[in-house]
């Protein structure tokens, strides 16, 4: 079985957010690596988008859906995404991941087979 997900956001909605915030949405390895760039706002706004499409995905084939927390982004060396999900519940899924981000919009698409 195959699903889908995307999501689309404005970046302006992460800018200058505080960390009991953040905390709330995302991990701390994520917190980390966004806060170490030269535009966190993007980077966290890409993050959100990829946790919204990793929820439609998995609704869209009846799952429960997760808490944001459950779904974290991580990168490889080479510096594309993927999803560790945190929760035993979707392991049997693999999750693919690709984000895009520029100045005011940030989008993530999200396969799942
Ligand atoms: C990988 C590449 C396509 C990313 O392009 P980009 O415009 O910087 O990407 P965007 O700004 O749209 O999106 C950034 C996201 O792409 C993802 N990304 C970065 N490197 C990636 C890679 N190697 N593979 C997949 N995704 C990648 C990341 O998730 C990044 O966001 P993050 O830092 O918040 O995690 C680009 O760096 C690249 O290598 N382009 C090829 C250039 C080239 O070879 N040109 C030929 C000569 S003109």
């Amino acid at each position: 079985m195959l699903s889908i997900g995307v999501d689309i956001e404005d970046i302006s909605r992460f800018e200058n957010k505080n960390l009991r915030f953040l905390k709330r949405i995302f991990t701390e390895n994520e917190i980390s690596y966004c806060l170490n760039t030269n535009k966190p706002q993007q980077h966290l706004c890409a993050r959100f988008c990829a946790k919204e499409a990793v929820i439609k995905a998995l609704s869209s084939i009846g799952e429960n859906k997760p808490r944001f927390l459950d779904i974290e982004v991580l990168k490889k060396e080479n510096g594309a995404p993927y999803l560790n999900i945190l929760i035993d519940e979707y392991k049997k899924y693999n999750i693919l991941l690709s984000i895009s981000h520029e100045n005011n919009k940030a989008v993530a698409f999200v396969i799942i087979e």
